[in-house]
């Protein structure tokens, strides 16, 4: 008898293992394991056996008996997987995750679109750029306390007589000079952005971050045509009731220089408890000064310009309905904060 058990559990076992699917395994279970399968039938075999036979025949039935069942439940969620139901067309489709281009890459995109319609056309100069471009050529020698404002990061390199030290560019009016020099000559309206780089940390402020930098440079350039040009960006990024607002400033490379706000978002401008004053400070702007002029080879008496510089985290942060407060969120890489965007 306790051949004739093995041979009935081996027998299964081999069955289960080779079966197509799961319509052969019910099959095979109600052959083994069925009310009238090969297992009831040996039990009811087992009432000639004395205590002791029946003790040892009963402990080994029941070892066949789960060997079976855990072997069809294998074979059955193996089959459930390959087998029958693998292709069920009526199963929603699975969404594959998709890349996007970060929330700046996404600014910068829009902001170039809005002054490429006034003509502006797009450059990059150097990240890591020589004190002459950054500083220098801007009406800031050596030891200006002007240079004080922004916080810089020096690069070790060689110093070059005429150029001087290399730094991290600390904003994107380094292209202002590169930009002239490249033209070699008026009408220049350049739009530079770029990543800039200052000793800078809090919930405004990041020590990367991205500046754009317009620069108009003809005959007859004054200041209406920068304010039109800042109320033209207001209402094409934040919509139509959006307003610019110029207040007095100090730059060293525009005279005269000033700081440039927008109508808040959230309020309209009526003033509440985001912007507090109804505007937001955006960056700065101004009229080329003639030093700077003269330093890209421009004559003063001949050209004016004017010219500005932002940041792309700050005016894309002021975007009506999306109150981040703070800005180092943007390169947290958190996938599922920028997926929002
Ligand atoms: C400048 O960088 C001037 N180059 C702007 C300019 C250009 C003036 C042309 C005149 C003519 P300022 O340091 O204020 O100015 O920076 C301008 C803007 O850059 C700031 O208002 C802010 O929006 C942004 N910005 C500056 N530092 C950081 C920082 N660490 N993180 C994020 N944004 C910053």
């Amino acid at each position: 008898m306790r051949e004739k058990i093995m041979n009935i559990k081996n027998e299964a076992l081999a069955q289960i293992m080779g079966a197509a699917g799961k319509e052969e395994l019910e099959r095979i279970r109600q052959d083994y394991l069925g009310r009238r399968g090969k297992v009831n039938q040996i039990l009811k075999n087992m009432a000639s056996l004395n205590e002791e036979e029946k003790r040892e025949m009963g402990r080994l039935v029941n070892e066949a008996k789960v060997a079976m069942v855990q072997a069809l439940e294998r074979e059955g969620k193996q089959a459930g997987a390959k087998g029958e139901g693998w292709l069920d067309v009526t199963w929603p489709g699975k969404k594959p995750t998709m890349g996007r281009l970060h929330p700046i890459s996404q600014a910068i995109e829009e902001i170039a679109r809005i002054f490429e319609r006034l003509g502006f056309y797009r450059v990059r100069y150097p990240e890591v750029d020589w004190d002459w471009y950054v500083f220098e050529s801007l009406n800031m020698p050596p030891g200006h306390p002007a240079r004080d404002e922004w916080e810089t990061f020096f690069i070790e390199a060689p110093k070059n007589a005429r150029l001087g030290e290399m730094v991290l560019s600390t904003h994107t009016s380094n292209g202002q000079v590169r930009e002239m020099e490249r033209a070699r000559k008026p009408p220049i309206r350049m739009l530079n952005i770029a990543k800039c780089y200052r000793r800078q940390q809090d919930v405004t402020h990041t020590a990367m971050f991205h500046q754009f930098e317009g620069l108009v440079i003809d005959k007859g350039i004054n200041i209406q045509h920068l304010k039109g040009t800042l109320d033209y960006f207001a209402r094409k990024f934040y919509g139509a009731g959006a307003k610019s607002r110029i207040r007095p400033f100090m730059f060293k490379f525009t005279e005269p220089s000033f700081e440039v706000d927008f109508s808040c978002t959230n309020c309209g401008g009526r003033g509440c408890r985001f912007c507090k004053s109804g505007w937001h400070e955006v960056g700065g702007a101004g009229m080329v000064h003639p030093n700077v002029l003269r330093a890209g080879g421009v004559d003063p008496e001949r050209y004016t310009g004017f010219a500005f510089g932002w940041g792309v985290e700050r005016v894309y942060t002021l975007k009506p309905g999306l109150k981040l407060d703070d800005i180092r969120l943007l390169y947290g890489n958190n996938l599922e904060f920028l997926g929002q965007f």
